[in-house]
């Protein structure tokens, strides 16, 4: 299905990139979530903070405001995201960055994506 931004409903939903499909998580995984807490550290933490805005948005809750799907996107895949989803376009225009791509490849961003699990209030 189509709308006016011309993405799918999948794509509003879960953003643009290369997680396509819903993906099954079970419970949370603490050894990923360690390692995703690390890479986080390593190459998120120059602009996110879990509890302030700081360059980019707060992260503890980003669960709470987005679908996993979005967030892996999200990683993966920025330059397209700020450029085609509504919803990244105007965190863009209120943080005045555009978020680079860190060289993560997919299996760190689940770990990063189960560290937020970890960390979430309504895990
Ligand atoms: C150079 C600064 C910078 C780095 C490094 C960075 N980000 Fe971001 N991030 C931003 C900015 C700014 C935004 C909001 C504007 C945008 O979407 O580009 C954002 C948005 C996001 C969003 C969407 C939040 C929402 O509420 O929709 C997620 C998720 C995210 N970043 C995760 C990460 C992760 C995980 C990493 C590390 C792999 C990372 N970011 C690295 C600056 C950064």
């Amino acid at each position: 299905m189509e709308n006016t931004s011309g993405l799918s409903d999948f794509q509003l939903e879960n953003g643009i990139g290369p997680v396509t499909e819903k993906l099954t998580l079970g419970e949370i995984d603490l050894a990923k979530a360690s390692k995703g807490e690390k890479a986080f550290n390593e190459k998120c933490a120059s602009c996110h903070k879990l509890d302030e805005k700081y360059v980019g948005p707060a992260q503890r809750d980003v669960l709470t405001r987005r679908t996993p799907e979005y967030i892996v996107n999200m990683i993966m895949n920025p330059d397209e995201m700020g450029k085609k989803h509504p919803e990244t376009k105007k965190l863009l225009a209120q943080y005045m960055t555009q978020m680079p791509y860190q060289n993560v490849s997919m299996q760190e961003a689940l770990d990063i994506l189960e560290y937020f699990r970890s960390v979430n209030p309504k895990k």
